[in-house]
């Protein structure tokens, strides 16, 4: 029996509760799940949260929900400047952690919060939900059989259109509290991918874009603090170059986080759009036949049959959390697990400083 702590309950705070309670029940070989304790701003959230969650209890004091015996892991789900507290708080008392990205708005903050996971010898892992798409396991697997042979060129964008609007008024977002906008908002996502994929980025070059400078508040305009854009070059460990190319401004897309790769035999793209599907072309077809053919997901490609055996019936994004819940679970049991831990995502956001470095300095930089 594990005995869970959820806290925060916005978004991501219902998926990873959702993802508790579903866990067991697609994946059957992971022990049984009590949602212990669920911690929100105040008492009477967490009261209402915790009933309509079924958590057995609620507070509205993050401390104790960590502080609870019954409360084995937490996961945190609230705005990144509290990652930090909240994670080493829960290492220290002994708990595992499933934490949401990015790290924290600081280097040195996601630098305490690995030491913190190091000492402590427990599990702390990342919410990169998109790593767990089964289509992103199959490129994997694409890649590692040599299928477009070898790589000579990466291509990343993500683009949502939620600060589209010039006239949508300030908000939290627009606050530098919370980082640097869009590249440790949802930059952070194509990185996880880059990771997974094709390894480690060793320089950078970036030019980060504020496109509407104030917003409107009820006491006037302010300054907005950060970046919607970033446009960036870069270079991996392995020597294949890049480029990513991220808006949170960009009018129309809604979740687009696409990813082209190209190798010497053919390229694969695939967009989390239509991430039940991705696109593959290979040299080795008829000349006359080639061209992108659609791969549908299906129980042919891990884990999806684990959920149904439906190809072209899909899955959706929630289920990546389950996929992500179960990795987390895995490695608490000590079996090998695709997860992003604490010490991966410093490697991220090591990767996220460079290229804000970038764009201040207006030069490359070298990741380490
Ligand atoms: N993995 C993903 O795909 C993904 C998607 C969206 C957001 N996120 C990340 O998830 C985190 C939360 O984002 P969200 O969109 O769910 O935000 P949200 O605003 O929807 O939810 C945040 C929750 O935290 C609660 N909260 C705030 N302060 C608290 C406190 N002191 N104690 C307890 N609860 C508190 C809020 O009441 C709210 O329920 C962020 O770090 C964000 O980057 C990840």
């Amino acid at each position: 029996m594990i005995g869970v702590g959820l806290i925060g309950t916005g978004f991501m705070g219902k998926c990873h509760a959702l993802a508790w309670t579903t866990v067991r029940t697609v994946f059957g070989d992971v022990q049984e799940i009590r949602l212990a304790h669920l911690g929100e701003a105040n008492d009477e959230l967490a009261a209402k949260r915790a009933k309509e969650f079924g958590f057995a209890k609620s507070s509205g004091d993050w401390r104790k929900v960590i502080a609870d015996p019954d409360v084995h892991v937490v996961s945190i789900t609230t705005p990144n400047k509290f990652h930090r507290e909240m994670a080493v708080a829960a290492l220290e008392a002994g708990k595992h952690v499933w934490c949401e990205k990015p790290m924290a708005p600081r280097f040195e903050d996601a630098e305490a919060m690995a030491a913190a996971a190091r000492k402590s010898g427990r599990v702390a892992v990342l919410g990169y939900n998109y790593i767990q798409g089964p289509a992103i396991r199959h490129i994997r697997n694409l890649l590692d059989e040599g299928t477009i042979g070898t790589v000579n060129h990466v291509r990343l964008e993500m683009d949502e259109d939620f600060l589209a609007d010039p006239d949508a008024p300030f908000q939290q977002r627009h606050e530098a509290v919370n980082g640097y906008g869009a590249l440790d908002d949802f930059g952070v996502h194509p990185l996880s991918l880059l990771r997974v994929l094709l390894g480690r980025i060793k320089s950078v070059v970036c030019e980060q874009a504020k496109p509407y400078p104030t917003r409107e508040t009820p006491q006037g305009p302010r300054p907005v603090e950060v970046y919607d854009i970033a446009t960036a070059l870069f270079r991996l460990e392995s020597g294949v170059t890049g480029a990513l190319a991220i808006s949170r401004s960009a009018w129309g897309r809604k979740g687009r986080l696409q990813i082209q790769i190209f190798g010497s035999k053919g390229s694969i793209v695939f967009d989390q759009e239509r991430f039940n599907e991705l696109q593959l072309f290979v040299t080795s077809d008829r000349p006359s036949e080639q061209g992108f053919r659609t791969i549908l997901m299906s129980g042919l490609h891990e884990p999806f049959g684990r959920f149904h055996p439906g190809a072209g019936h899909g899955l959706g994004f929630n289920e990546l959390k389950v996929i992500e819940c179960h990795e987390l679970l895995r490695k608490i049991a000590g079996e090998p697990a695709h997860v992003i831990d604490f010490d991966e995502g410093l490697e991220i956001e090591r990767t996220v400083h460079a290229l804000a470095r970038s764009s201040d300095e207006r030069r490359w930089v070298d990741v380490r």
